[in-house]
């Protein structure tokens, strides 16, 4: 046989086998009156920290940068002088006043020639300018004090950074010898919406000024003062999250043990919070602090899991168990009681006096952050001690540890997962033969690794994959959120990619995976049903759930290759009732993605479906992600 031959009869097989694969369908039974256990009603959730900019220039919704002067790296490009024509001014900042004793840190202006004409002063450049919209009030305020009464008036002023005009405008009578809050609004009118603005703080004579916590807010969500990004907490709302961990991962850690998560100087007035640094290249604010994140969660019927300082720092420094960890130990309690406590409790008071009345559940506390970094052995015995305490004196708190520990049985453990698609679909499995005896796992982080800044629809595949097999043994996986999740996409905005939703300053937009976990999120049942499938492609995953309450089947069907595969579903041991409605998400190829320019081109599309009794043929395009949404009552 001659070479060509022989390559022609190879060839026949295959195309055959190819041919067959392609006409026999699939075959998907799903045996809706035989329960295999109940799913997690937590299962979908949020982990939140700082980092790309995640709440100061993210979702606090806070526009003024650096607005302490601690952000050293910064200064210089966060705040500049203004100096019209004959104006002569400097700046500098101030170590040696502040108008707490938290914030000794200010910006000292002197101004040598000034005058109505040709005022001196200092601009904030903002967070990537200061996104404006039309017929909108920004409430601001400030700390300042002035060496003299005859540096007259501070004007406040928005202004547009390419016409030079002030879009918005008021000024603060003559400010006196001692710092004081002054606080005001500015109103825009009929503008274009834009972030090429910036703030201007001048003054029209010379003298001395100082400020400090200047601060400028668009409307916020429920309209919260220190509030939260509209867009932001809509997108999350949209997810149908059950919780969200904060204040973070490494975030909660520090890089060095001085700089953990002190939870202490992240509540009360915003003017006794003296900031901290954070591991992710940045200044932290603390705008959004403890009380912050549980108003949040709060604001989107979220359960709060909280993670608490547990004496490990990235750089791999640990405070040794014992002695020397005790007073971490009692941090932790005095945060739950800041949470939980009532007015006749210490912190359960401070709370009150915060503004808080009433105390916040808090079901999930976790003990640090991946652990498993700590070389030095010491978890176990940290874990152990802030176990003891914290079950001591809130025994229905469910403790989650962050690596595997023998001293004590952990409720739950948190895993994390950061892989490629490739990896997550040949992980599907991961916990179906997981002991059950153990400890519930939270899978407190995940990402397909693929998409920047934020994930492509190939990584949606390998997210909705993973998923699939969290929901069917979702009697053990109790939690399970995405990380990171936010990420402003600005020159410079992210450390860490992909994320699951990007924005500026004036706009979001979801990437493929955001679209996915929401589509799997807001479509879960109570149980989990038995199901088989079989002849189906290696790239084709599922899940099964139903829900009792209103009698539906959420059937998650994913179909990571690149062809269309067929399937013929079958639903036993329930009758089907009304039209079944499919929600897809496709994209041509995998590297398809949302961006902030084309914020839409991935996004779930509903179809009805019509089963013919019991069953349904079925194709799933190739790269498909989608919800069968089944009623049988
Ligand atoms: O999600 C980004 C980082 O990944 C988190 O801070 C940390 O917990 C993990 O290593």
């Amino acid at each position: 046989m001659n070479r060509c031959l022989r390559t022609v009869f190879a060839l026949v097989p295959l195309t055959i086998a190819s041919l067959l694969n392609a006409q026999s369908p699939a075959q998907l039974t799903i045996h809706a009156n035989q329960p295999l256990h109940a799913v997690s009603p937590t299962l979908y959730g949020l982990m939140t920290e700082e980092i790309n900019y995640s709440y100061d220039g993210g979702l606090y919704a806070e526009m003024v940068r650096n607005r302490t002067l601690r952000d050293g790296g910064w200064e210089q490009q966060d705040w500049t002088l203004v100096q019209n024509s004959a104006a002569g001014a400097a700046m500098s900042v101030d170590k040696t006043s502040g108008p707490s004793a938290a914030l000794t840190n200010s910006l000292k202006l002197t101004v040598m020639t000034a005058s109505p004409e040709s005022p001196a002063g200092v601009r904030n450049n903002g967070f990537w300018g200061y996104a404006l919209r039309p017929d909108t009030t920004y409430s601001g305020s400030l700390f300042a004090k002035a060496d003299t009464s005859a540096l007259g008036a501070l004007t406040v002023s928005l202004v547009n950074n390419v016409t030079g005009k002030a879009v918005a405008s008021t000024t603060i009578p003559a400010m006196g010898a001692d710092w004081k809050r002054y606080s005001f609004t500015l109103k825009t009118g009929a503008i274009e919406p834009s972030a090429a603005n910036h703030l201007e703080l001048t003054v029209a004579h010379s003298g001395t000024l100082w400020m400090t916590l200047v601060s400028v807010f668009p409307p916020t969500y429920r309209n919260r003062p220190n509030g939260n990004r509209i867009d932001l907490m809509e997108k999350m709302a949209a997810m149908h999250p059950q919780f969200l961990r904060f204040p973070g991962g490494n975030y909660l850690e520090g890089n060095r043990l001085a700089d953990w998560y002190d939870w202490k100087k992240t509540i009360g007035p915003l003017v006794d919070r003296p900031t901290h640094p954070s591991p992710w290249s940045y200044h932290s604010s603390d705008g959004l602090g403890l009380l912050e994140f549980f108003e949040w969660c709060e604001d989107l019927h979220m359960k709060p899991v909280l993670a608490v300082y547990a004496g490990y720092a990235l750089q791999h420094e640990y405070i040794a168990p014992g002695k020397e960890l005790a007073p971490y130990v009692q941090d932790a309690l005095d945060e739950i009681e800041y949470a939980t406590g009532g007015p006749d409790t210490k912190w359960g008071a401070e709370r009150v006096r915060d503004g808080h009345p009433a105390p916040f559940a808090v079901p999930y506390v976790e003990i640090g952050n991946e652990d498993e970094f700590d070389k030095s052995g010491s978890y176990d015995g940290r874990f152990a001690q802030f176990y003891d305490a914290l079950k001591a004196k809130y025994p229905s708190i469910q403790l989650i540890a962050t690596t595997p520990v023998k001293s004590r049985k952990p409720d739950v453990l948190d895993d994390h997962y950061y892989k490629s698609a490739e990896e997550f679909f040949a992980d599907t499995h991961h916990y179906d033969k997981a002991d059950r005896n153990g400890p519930k796992i939270f899978v407190g982080e995940y990402a397909t690794m693929e998409g920047t800044p934020t994930s492509d629809f190939g990584a949606a595949l390998g997210d909705a994959a993973w998923l699939t097999g969290l929901e069917r043994n979702s009697d053990l996986v109790v939690m399970a959120s995405y990380a990171p999740m936010f990420v402003n996409v600005n020159p410079g905005g992210m450390q860490w990619h992909p994320d699951l939703i990007g924005y500026d300053g004036l706009s979001s937009y979801g990437s493929p995976s955001y679209y996915a976990l929401a589509l799997f999120a807001g479509h879960i049942g109570d149980t989990v049903p038995t199901s088989t499938l079989s002849g189906a492609g290696p790239r084709v995953f599922y899940s099964v759930t139903e829900r009792h309450s209103d009698g539906k089947l959420f059937l998650k069907l994913v179909n990571a290759g690149p062809q269309a595969q067929s399937v013929s579903i079958r639903v036993d041991g329930a009758a089907l009732h009304g039209a079944a409605q499919l929600i897809r998400l496709h994209a041509a190829t995998p590297a398809a993605t949302n961006t902030l320019e084309h914020p839409r081109q991935i996004v779930p599309v509903t179809t009805p479906v019509t089963f013919s009794g019991a069953m349904l043929m079925h194709s799933i395009p190739g790269n498909s992600i989608e919800v069968l949404e089944i009623p049988t009552r």
